[in-house]
């Protein structure tokens, strides 16, 4: 694959979905719908899962992203692993099998805000992000 074949702009097809993202919060009250801390309280955990005060503001562990989801999710490797079986057929890498090392998990998963597709940047990988 060439450089210049995967620097193409996808910025459209981003917002396109992000959009979309949108759109299903504001338009419904269910779980799926809300945003990822949202879905989290929603499953019992409290603002102090991420969080340091049960008010937000300072993150838990370290004052890395990554850190603090890696707490109860593990690492990237994990991740790979827990979601083989959805990109086995799906023609496209894992998202979680991504090559900026230490990536945070927050480039992808917005905990207040609708998800993002860092990798769309410069590739036409299509995600949703949870
Ligand atoms: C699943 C982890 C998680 C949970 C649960 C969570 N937060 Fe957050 N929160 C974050 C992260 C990560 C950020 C940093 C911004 C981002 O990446 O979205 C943040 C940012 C914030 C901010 C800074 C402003 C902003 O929106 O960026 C406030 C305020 C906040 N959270 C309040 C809360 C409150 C209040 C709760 C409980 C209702 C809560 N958070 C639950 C992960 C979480
Ligand atoms: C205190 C432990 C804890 C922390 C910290 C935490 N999670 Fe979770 N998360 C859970 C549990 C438990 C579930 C539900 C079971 C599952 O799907 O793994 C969940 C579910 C999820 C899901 C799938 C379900 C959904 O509603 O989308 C995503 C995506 C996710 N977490 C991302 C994150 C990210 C990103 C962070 C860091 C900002 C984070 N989590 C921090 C415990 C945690
Ligand atoms: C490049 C974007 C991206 C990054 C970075 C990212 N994720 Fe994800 N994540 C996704 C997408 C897309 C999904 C939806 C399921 C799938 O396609 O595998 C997902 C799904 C998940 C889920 C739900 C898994 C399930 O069982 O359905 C969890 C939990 C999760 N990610 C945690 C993390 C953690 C922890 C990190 C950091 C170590 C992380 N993610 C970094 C894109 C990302
Ligand atoms: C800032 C731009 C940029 C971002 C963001 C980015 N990539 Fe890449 N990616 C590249 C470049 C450049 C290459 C090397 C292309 C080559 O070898 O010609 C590459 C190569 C790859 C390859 C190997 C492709 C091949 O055929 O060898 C995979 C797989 C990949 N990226 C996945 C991802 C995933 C998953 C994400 C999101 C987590 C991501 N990338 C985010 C620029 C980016």
């Amino acid at each position: 694959m060439t450089t210049s074949g995967l620097f193409r702009s996808f910025r459209f097809g981003a917002a396109a979905m992000a959009a979309a993202l949108l759109a299903l919060g504001s338009g419904s009250a269910l779980a799926a719908g809300q945003n990822l801390a949202d879905r989290h309280v929603a499953r019992g955990m409290k603002c102090d899962a991420c969080h340091v005060s049960a008010s937000g503001g300072a993150l838990k562990a370290a004052d890395t992203d990554y850190g603090v989801c890696a707490t109860c999710h593990g690492d990237y490797q994990k991740m790979i692993e827990k979601t083989a079986a959805k990109h086995k057929d799906s023609g496209q890498p894992n998202p979680h099998a991504q090559h900026d090392g230490a990536l945070p998990c927050t480039e992808c998963h917005k905990a207040h805000k609708p998800g993002v597709n860092y990798c769309a940047q410069c590739h036409s990988f299509v995600y949703k992000v949870p």
